[in-house]
């Protein structure tokens, strides 16, 4: 097991893994000192590409960010996150995730799950590929946003799939839009940890999409805190710029050769 996801494992039940997410190798350069972990999310569909959704996403597009964001990252684990349509049998998925790491230099593949998918992350753990797992609200194959585990039933599903997903072989999981309860039951219940966005402070981590805390992706539902508003930054800067090139005093004699 590599080094990186050792020290993962380690800060289980501490409830302090962070965790966030990156598609270039510019924004992983400043968030790697800070992170546990550096997920090179499909949610990059939305915000880099503005697709509807995560379906259509090419495993060559997820590749080449795997590499961008590889090239800043020295000592986070960085995880990539599988396309929906990269892992639809063992054999494509195994065939995928070892391109997936080979190409891009990462430490691991993230998969959505579901009840018909727990023998691609055995299939991958017994192949020694570390998978993160995925339960909740998984983008990939949900059409209708809901929060999960409200009902004892709901809850009983949910820790028994995330059970499943650590037999199975994973070293960590997303628990993505979560009850508070059902959460707090499934962190306790598991030895690998628990990563939540949108599932209360009852998760040993938490991940977010970097670009939705730091105010630039125009998307912020309610599980979302903005730290920053890049947006307002952005805007000024751009406006400063134009003013000057408007007024001639960009570039001036410092910003020219001779
Ligand atoms: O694609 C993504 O960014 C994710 C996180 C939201 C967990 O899967």
């Amino acid at each position: 097991m590599k080094a990186n996801i050792k020290r993962l494992l380690k800060k289980k039940n501490k409830r302090n893994i962070i965790c966030l997410t990156s598609y270039s190798k510019s924004i992983t350069r400043i968030l790697d000192k800070y992170c546990d972990l550096i997920l090179v999310g499909d949610s990059l569909a939305n915000v880099v590409y503005g697709m509807k959704n995560t379906h259509n996403l090419k495993l060559e597009t997820m590749i080449n960010h795997g590499k961008s964001v590889k090239l800043g990252a020295k000592k986070s684990l960085v995880v990539v996150d599988m396309p929906k349509d990269s892992y639809s049998n063992p054999k494509q998925a195994l065939k995928n995730a070892k391109l997936i790491l080979k190409k891009t230099g990462c430490d691991a593949v993230k998969i959505e799950n579901n009840t018909h998918n727990l023998n691609i992350v055995k299939v991958l753990s017994k192949s020694k590929i570390d998978v993160m797992g995925h339960i909740g609200y998984t983008p990939q194959f949900k059409k209708k946003f809901k929060v999960e585990g409200k009902s004892k039933n709901e809850q009983h599903k949910l820790l028994s799939l995330a059970q499943s997903i650590e037999r199975a072989g994973a070293f960590s999981i997303v628990l993505e839009c979560i009850s508070k309860m059902t959460a707090k039951k499934i962190t306790n219940r598991l030895n690998i940890p628990t990563i939540g966005i949108g599932s209360s402070n009852l998760c040993d981590g938490q991940i977010l999409v970097t670009d939705d805390m730091l105010g630039m992706s125009g998307f912020y539902p309610k599980f979302v805190k903005k730290y920053a508003n890049l947006e307002k930054i952005i805007v000024k800067a751009v406006k400063k710029f134009s003013k000057d090139i408007k007024s001639n005093r960009f570039p001036s004699n410092k910003n020219s050769y001779d």
